[in-house]
């Protein structure tokens, strides 16, 4: 079993390192770990957020698991030199086109919601997010107009082919959960959006016993606040997914206890091959000083362990670790508490 580990910038290296501890507790046997270097400390190393090397590793492993990227000392490179691009030439190279985000309060945790207790109770919503398509990675450029002044472009698209495979992810996880499936697009102004609804409708024929309910993504954001827990399965393109699961991740409590898994079709011996990552970036404003909350990752390495590695005990006792952690009060600051990056780790491993 090898997982590659990139911990990235900012934050990345101080949650990683948590997910490292809680790793190797577990002492695997047979695993293989390799660690390389992405986003603005493998710009500074290599020249390049993505280096040959770091893909390489990456497709050579079973699993990625990452930390964040991201340096405001970078913001003024060109596109393709800033650290983002790492992120985002992983899943295009690796062809990681099926983020999952699952947003699930934890029991007798709502009063670390930025919602009201009664609204954050129950919530169990998973958001599958497209990701290799969307205006992410449509053409773009800057031209000058008439009056000379400069524009920007992005070309927002989406094949059909490409929404099919994502409605499949969607309904086939909806089969395992409430079976239903809320597909949020801006349909009523998009032409992306209408080609990503009539998709939605003709892969529901394959899923007789999941329903299929659409929503516009500007009604979706408010609903998301009122009555969370009344959605099961959030199906939405990259952009309106991106937005919508940093909002999700308040409705549970805090940006640092949300994971993710990017998946594509490729297997490995023991799984699917995945890239798993927290969903916050590298929170400049806080790195270097020990508050960062790194349940996000630890949870991100349950998800790895669960969906690359087929290790579904180890994913869920390390979830349950986490879940113990945040029941004792071992909180960092975004969750009101005190305690730092480490302390969090080792409330983890002491309850693993
Ligand atoms: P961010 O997610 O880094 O931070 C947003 C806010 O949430 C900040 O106040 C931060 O302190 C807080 N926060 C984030 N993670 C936290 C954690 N684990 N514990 C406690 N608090 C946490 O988003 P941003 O500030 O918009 O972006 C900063 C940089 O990260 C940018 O360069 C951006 O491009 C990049 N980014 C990277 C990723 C990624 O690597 N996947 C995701 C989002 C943003
Ligand atoms: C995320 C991040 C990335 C995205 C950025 C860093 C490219 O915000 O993983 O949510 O927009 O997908
Ligand atoms: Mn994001």
């Amino acid at each position: 079993m090898k997982i590659a580990i990139f911990p990235g910038d900012g934050i990345g290296p101080e949650v990683v390192e948590q997910a490292r501890r809680v790793l190797a507790a577990l002492s695997l046997p047979g695993l293989k770990l390799f660690e390389g270097d992405v986003g603005a400390c493998a710009y500074r190393r290599h020249g390049h957020p993505l280096p040959a090397e770091t893909l390489q590793m990456a497709k050579a492993a079973d699993a990625v698991l990452l930390g964040a990227v991201g340096d405001p000392e970078c913001d003024g490179l060109v596109r393709e030199l800033r650290p983002e691009q790492a992120i985002l030439g992983l899943r295009k190279e690796l062809e990681l086109f099926a983020n999952l985000r699952p947003a699930k309060s934890f029991p007798n945790l709502e009063h670390l919601s930025a919602l009201k207790p009664d609204i954050a109770r129950s919530i169990d919503c998973l958001i599958v997010r497209e990701l290799t398509g969307d205006v992410y990675f449509g053409e773009k450029g800057r031209d000058r107009n008439a009056s000379g002044d400069v524009v920007g472009w992005d070309r927002m698209a989406y094949d059909a082919s490409e929404v099919r495979r994502i409605a499949h992810i969607a309904f086939d996880a909806a089969r395992g959960r409430k079976r239903r499936v809320l597909s949020v697009d801006k349909a009523n102004v998009l032409e992306t959006s209408r080609v990503w609804r009539e998709t939605m409708i003709e892969v529901a024929e394959d899923y007789p016993k999941v329903t299929l309910a659409h929503m516009y993504v500007d009604n979706a954001a408010m609903q998301l606040v009122r009555d969370p827990a009344a959605i099961d399965v959030l199906v939405t393109g990259n952009l309106f997914g991106d937005i919508l699961s940093d909002q999700a991740s308040a409705c549970v409590g805090s940006i640092g206890l949300m994971a993710s898994a990017s998946l594509g079709a490729r297997k490995t011996e023991f799984g699917t091959f995945g890239l798993y990552e927290p969903i916050h970036g590298s929170a400049p404003d806080i790195a270097g000083q020990g508050l960062a909350n790194p349940s996000a990752t630890i949870l991100s390495l349950a998800m790895l362990l669960r969906h690359s590695l087929g290790l579904e005990s180890e994913a869920s006792r390390i979830e349950a670790a986490v879940e113990e952690t945040l029941n004792a009060g071992v909180l960092t600051r975004d969750l009101g508490g005190e305690a730092s990056t480490r302390e969090v780790g080792d409330a983890v491993l002491a309850r693993l």
